[in-house]
């Protein structure tokens, strides 16, 4: 993997990554509507970089993550997730991290499109989905900045840290990333 925008990259994660990607992992706030548990430890980061480090395209019914880093300098800032369904290898579903020191940049926005070509265009995609916490109001801005519809308002749908939490989730077609992004 390793596809290019502007500012960033999308690669696959190396070792070098360990201490940003635990560090961030263990940021109160990049945990707080995401699936881990804090403290997240060293030997969790490391062990979960060495099963996804020479990841190459996403694999039914896996989740697979992938580095994201700034084009000057390499140092990761964050990671993209992405699952393809078992029960239809043209359906994937998207998840997105940046660390806290880079929020509000435009890294998310400029990122996630990379990977949605690689998805729609070069894998063809029929569908791809993404879902989020309701209050988590930084993530659900951006998908709809990326051209995502809202389908769904689920009620108290999720049991993270022993609260039960809604979702909201969306979706992108084919043709819809054609239409608002073109060929490119
Ligand atoms: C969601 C996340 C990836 C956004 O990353 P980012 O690089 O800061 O996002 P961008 O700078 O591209 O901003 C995208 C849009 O979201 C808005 N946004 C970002 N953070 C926001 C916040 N805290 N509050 C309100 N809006 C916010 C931006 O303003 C922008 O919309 P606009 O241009 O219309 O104003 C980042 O906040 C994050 O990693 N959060 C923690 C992990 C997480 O919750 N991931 C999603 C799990 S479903």
């Amino acid at each position: 993997m390793h596809l290019k925008t502007s500012r960033l990259v999308l690669r696959n994660f190396t070792d070098a990554d360990l201490d940003i990607f635990w560090k961030y992992r263990n940021d109160p706030e990049v945990a707080k509507y995401q699936g881990w548990k804090i403290p997240y430890p060293r030997e969790k980061a490391k062990a979960f970089i060495d099963l996804i480090k020479n990841a190459g395209a996403p694999r039914v019914g896996e989740w697979i993550q992938y580095a994201v880093a700034l084009k000057d300098t390499n140092e990761i800032i964050g990671d993209l997730g992405c699952h393809v369904k078992k029960a239809d290898s043209r359906q994937a579903v998207i998840g997105f991290t940046i660390s806290s020191p880079h929020w509000r940049k435009g890294y998310a926005t400029e990122i996630i499109p990379a990977l949605l070509r690689y998805l729609f265009v070069d894998l063809k995609m029929h569908r791809v989905a993404a879902d989020c916490d309701v209050e988590n109001t930084a993530s659900y801005r951006t998908l709809e900045k990326l051209g995502f519809r809202r389908e769904a308002h689920f009620i108290e749908s999720f049991l993270i840290n022993g609260a039960y939490t809604s979702e909201y989730h969306y979706g992108m077609l084919q043709r819809e990333w054609f239409e608002i992004y073109g060929e490119r």
